[in-house]
């Protein structure tokens, strides 16, 4: 009766089951998989989201591609990041996971297949499964630093490639793709046809001085060694200024002038069929992108202040080590393997701390935990206390 697309069964993993029963005995536990930033502590002036309320929004005249005055304010917010992007460029959407959704539609059928990073964003199996892509693999390699091995990309690549996806910074490596990893890139998908994806939603998070700005974009109109692919970079309000709730998202198309207008010829259409942007947020967006730089600060201060902190005590602990992280919300630490990833993770959550294990995010081998950056210092330090102290007594035998 129901679509092949969605898994046979919902069965509860034992992870989850585990962290139900916490949750009902009302045991506190300290989350280091928190992601949500409204739930962090952060100061959110109370007017913050008073632009929605305008009377304007009162009167409903669709634009496909989001209303232009809203695609300036998202191109004012690239010119804050030193990218110049012509406002005809943006497409408006609610969540990343639709501009996903749209982008599968434009480029691909049926059976066609995108390149994921491994590891990244675990959401991918199920975005592509619900447009009934497929996906293949290729590597992010870790010698000190991440980067994209890009022999196994290429080898990723058949005749039904239609998209590469980057993550950029990743999740939850904290790895910024480089300037000449984009024009690798660039010089394989262009002359295959194969668009590139860049998902930026972590853009302005660095976690190292100078990350962000040393990262290669495919955004704007920078000079290129190479012949430029079709490209799409998706950002929105959900991380550049904390706001998930509020459901405007965006992508960039870059690449050859005809290649971007038939892009959005045909991508004008699939939005038509949706239009899932509302009047009202479309109305605020130059107001709340202006305003949620006070949120945005807060963030960036938060993972930074956390990263440190986790180094420092990571650090003191011999058994365990933080991977290098240039920016986003997330580190890794990379911890002994004494049992499997999800024991780990359990045995955690009952001394009252809660992680990811690195398989979440087709890590390729274990013992890797993923830890939020987000939560308030004092309740971060006591998630990785435990985390730490758990090692020190199973690698001391205690
Ligand atoms: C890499 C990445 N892309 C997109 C999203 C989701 O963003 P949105 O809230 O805009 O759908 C997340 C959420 O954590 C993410 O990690």
């Amino acid at each position: 009766m129901f679509s092949s697309r969605l898994p046979a069964h919902t069965a509860t993993n034992r992870l989850t089951a585990a962290l139900q029963a916490v949750r009902a005995s009302g045991t506190p536990f300290v989350d280091l998989t928190l992601s949500n930033p409204t739930l962090a502590g952060f100061d959110y002036p109370d007017d913050l989201l008073a632009p929605l309320g305008q009377s304007r929004g009162l009167r409903y005249a669709p634009s496909p591609l989001g209303a232009i005055e809203a695609r300036r304010a998202v191109a004012a917010d690239y010119a804050r990041q030193g990218i110049a992007v012509a406002p005809e460029r943006i497409a408006l959407t609610a969540s990343t996971s639709d501009s996903y959704s749209l982008l599968f539609k434009l480029l691909a059928d049926a059976g066609d297949e995108v390149l994921v990073p491994r590891p990244s964003y675990p959401l991918f199996d199920h975005l592509t499964q619900l447009d009934l892509v497929a996906t293949r693999y290729y590597d992010l390699d870790v010698h000190g630093a991440w980067s994209i091995d890009v022999d196994s990309l290429a080898r990723a690549i058949t005749p039904r490639t239609r998209a590469v996806l980057l993550v950029c910074p990743n999740n939850p490596t904290g790895s910024f793709v480089t300037r000449d990893e984009i024009d690798r890139l660039e010089a394989i998908c262009a002359p295959r046809g194969i668009a590139i994806i860049a998902d930026e939603v972590f853009a302005d998070y660095e976690l190292e001085p100078g990350a962000a700005a040393g990262a290669g974009r495919l955004a704007g109109d920078g000079l290129q060694a190479v012949p430029r692919a079709l490209s799409f970079s998706l950002g929105g309000l959900s991380k550049s200024v904390g706001l998930p709730q509020v459901k405007l998202r965006w992508m960039a198309v870059g690449g050859p002038d005809r290649l971007v207008a038939e892009a959005l010829e045909r991508l004008e259409l699939v939005c038509d069929t949706y239009l899932a942007v509302s009047t009202p947020v479309q109305l605020a967006a130059a107001e709340l992108l202006h305003r949620g730089a006070a949120v945005r600060s807060q963030i960036a201060a938060r993972v930074v202040s956390n990263y440190r902190a986790l180094q420092a005590a990571a650090a003191r602990a011999p058994s365990c080590r933080v991977l290098r992280s240039e920016g986003g919300w997330y580190a890794v630490l990379q911890v002994p393997s004494l049992e499997p990833e999800e024991d780990l993770v359990l045995r955690l959550l009952a001394d009252g701390v809660l992680t990811h294990p690195g398989y979440f995010f087709d890590f390729p081998r274990e013992s890797f935990l993923i830890v939020s950056l987000l939560p308030a210092e004092a309740v971060f330090a006591d998630g990785v206390s435990r985390v730490l102290r758990h090692f020190a007594r199973t690698t001391s035998g205690t």
